[in-house]
């Protein structure tokens, strides 16, 4: 028994001759946000589509809170809530009245669930207001609160924040964090925006043309992405003594044979350029590195990166 409260096994999916998802392994770990990040058509929501038993897998395994998801979807799916396309919400009734509708439905036990769901997604309870003339950031809002209405251990969000202002982008950031910090769900959240995932994901996925490119941690991520000082050296463990011995040099690491990554960008270049010449070392090159988050996706995609 692990820790994954979502875990896929070689999951894939083959529409006629296209396979949209290709042997994905999905590591989902509990309490955590994690973020799956690709460009549109990668994959995302057919991904959380065969999670939900919303389209049958072609082929390959889900596990859902420790066991295959295989025969227990009954017992499983109340106990994860999401939104993968806008529910059906009636536009003639309030979001309270749609919400209700959607409580009886599911047969939620708890007296004061809408009220509850509307709160944590910032939407009013005793409003007149017709779901008809919402904004789409209400409209947002509320498909989220029904996805909480039941008070589910998970969440599964597919790019709940697209097309909101920067404004409702950041408002709904903050919730999703709130409900994973204050309740402890676990939350699997989609998008094709890179800052969005990266200010908001605990772990993060990429995914790119079916494939799942990498799986990390987003603290390991930045600490892949910090800013460096790249040295070439010719001699690499002599270089190492001066700059650990000299200037306390700590942070760092080997690249290959005759280059060094320094983390240390406060470092005086000119003097330890200066120390290690007067020991025969001789310095290639040197200078300040910086690449971005974006930059990286750029690189393992292979593409032009994402907004
Ligand atoms: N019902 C479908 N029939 C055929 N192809 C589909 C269907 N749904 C999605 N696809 C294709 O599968 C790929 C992945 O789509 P999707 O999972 O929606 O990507 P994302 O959510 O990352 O934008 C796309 O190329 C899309 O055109
Ligand atoms: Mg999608």
């Amino acid at each position: 028994m692990n820790d994954f409260v979502i875990e896929t096994k070689q999951l894939t999916k083959v529409y006629g001759e296209q396979t949209a998802v290709n042997s994905v392994n999905l590591h989902v770990k509990k309490g955590r946000i994690y973020g799956l990040l690709g460009r549109n058509g990668a994959g995302k929501t057919t991904i959380m589509k065969m999670i939900l038993g919303l389209t049958p897998i072609t082929s390959g395994e889900v596990n859902v809170f420790g066991q295959s998801i295989k025969g227990r979807e009954k017992r499983v799916y109340p106990r994860i809530g999401a939104i993968i396309e806008t529910p059906g919400f009636y536009p003639n009734l309030t979001g309270t009245e749609n919400l209700e509708i959607f409580a009886k439905l599911r047969g939620t036990a708890a007296p004061h669930a809408v009220e509850t769901a509307l709160k944590v997604v910032g939407l009013p309870y005793k409003d007149k207001k017709l779901f008809s003339k919402y904004s789409l950031g209400m409209k947002q809002r509320l498909g989220i609160a029904n996805a909480i209405l039941h008070d589910p251990e998970m969440l599964i969000l597919d790019e709940p924040t697209n097309g909101l202002d920067p404004i409702g982008i950041a408002e709904v950031r903050d919730f999703i964090k709130n409900l994973s910090a204050t309740q402890g769900k676990t939350i699997l959240i989609s998008s094709h925006i890179l800052s969005e995932i990266s200010l908001l994901a605990d772990d993060i996925g990429i995914i790119d043309h079916g494939i799942l490119l990498e799986e990390s941690s987003m603290s390991e991520l930045e600490k892949k992405n910090r800013k460096y000082v790249l040295l070439q050296v010719s001699d690499i463990p002599k270089a190492l003594l001066i700059l650990e011995r000299q200037f306390h040099l700590k942070d760092y690491s080997v690249q290959d044979d005759h280059t060094l990554r320094l983390y240390d960008t406060a470092l005086d270049m000119g003097e330890i350029n200066k120390a290690l010449v007067t020991q025969n070392i001789t310095v290639m090159s040197s200078g300040l590195c910086n690449d971005t988050l974006e930059d990286y996706f750029k690189k393992i995609t292979g593409g032009e990166g994402i907004a």
